[in-house]
């Protein structure tokens, strides 16, 4: 099978990605306690950017050096590294601000969690299974989030913010997101 960075490559050569970030991202990030954040599987650095901008420092992993370089040297605030994430470890209690946006890696659901400092946010938004099954004919289902699955895998942060819906973007046929904000208990 074509490994992720090969196939990530590929895609950021061949196609279009968004510039602007999240819509959660934008929303939400200032409810970060402080300045330090972490981009998880950061992309085309759309986000990372966006929170340098608003003060952030980023440290920004992604597997693909092709995604890594439309950002690399933009901002001083941001950290690129080329890491594989089936691999690496988040350190833990070291950030204010976690963001996991269209990317869904199950290993490391704990982690996010435990890379939080006390008071810290995670902002997490990825694809629900779409709701057709032939919709998902070709695809690799375990990079779609199940129902609740999202709510309940981090049910031990205070949440700030959870939704299940259609994105109200104009992708044809719309995409189904879960969405989640949540908090890391102070005494935790
Ligand atoms: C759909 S993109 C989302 C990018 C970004 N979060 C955004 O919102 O624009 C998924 C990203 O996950 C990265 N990725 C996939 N597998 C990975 C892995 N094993 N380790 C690190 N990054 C990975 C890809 O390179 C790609 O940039």
């Amino acid at each position: 099978m074509i490994d992720d960075r090969t196939h990530w490559n590929e895609r950021y050569r061949s196609r279009p990605h968004p510039q602007e970030a999240a819509a959660i991202v934008r929303e939400y990030a200032g409810l970060a306690p402080g300045r330090r954040a972490l981009d998880v599987a950061a992309g085309n650095g759309r986000n990372a950017l966006f929170l340098a901008a608003a003060g952030f420092t980023v440290d920004a992993l992604d597997i693909s050096d092709e995604g890594l370089s439309r950002f690399a040297g933009l901002s001083p605030r941001v950290r690129p590294a080329c890491v594989d994430l089936d691999r690496f470890d988040i350190p833990r209690g070291r950030y204010d601000l976690i963001v996991n946006i269209l990317y869904v890696n199950r290993r490391l659901f704990p982690a996010l969690r435990e890379g939080l400092r006390p008071g810290g946010v995670l902002i997490f938004e990825s694809l629900l299974m779409p709701a057709d099954p032939a919709e998902a004919a070709g695809r690799r289902l375990d990079y779609y989030l199940r129902e609740n699955e999202l709510l309940h895998s981090f049910l031990s942060l205070h949440l700030l913010f959870y939704r299940e819906a259609e994105s109200k973007g104009e992708e044809e046929p719309p995409r189904r997101l879960a969405s989640l904000v949540g908090r890391r208990r102070r005494g935790d």
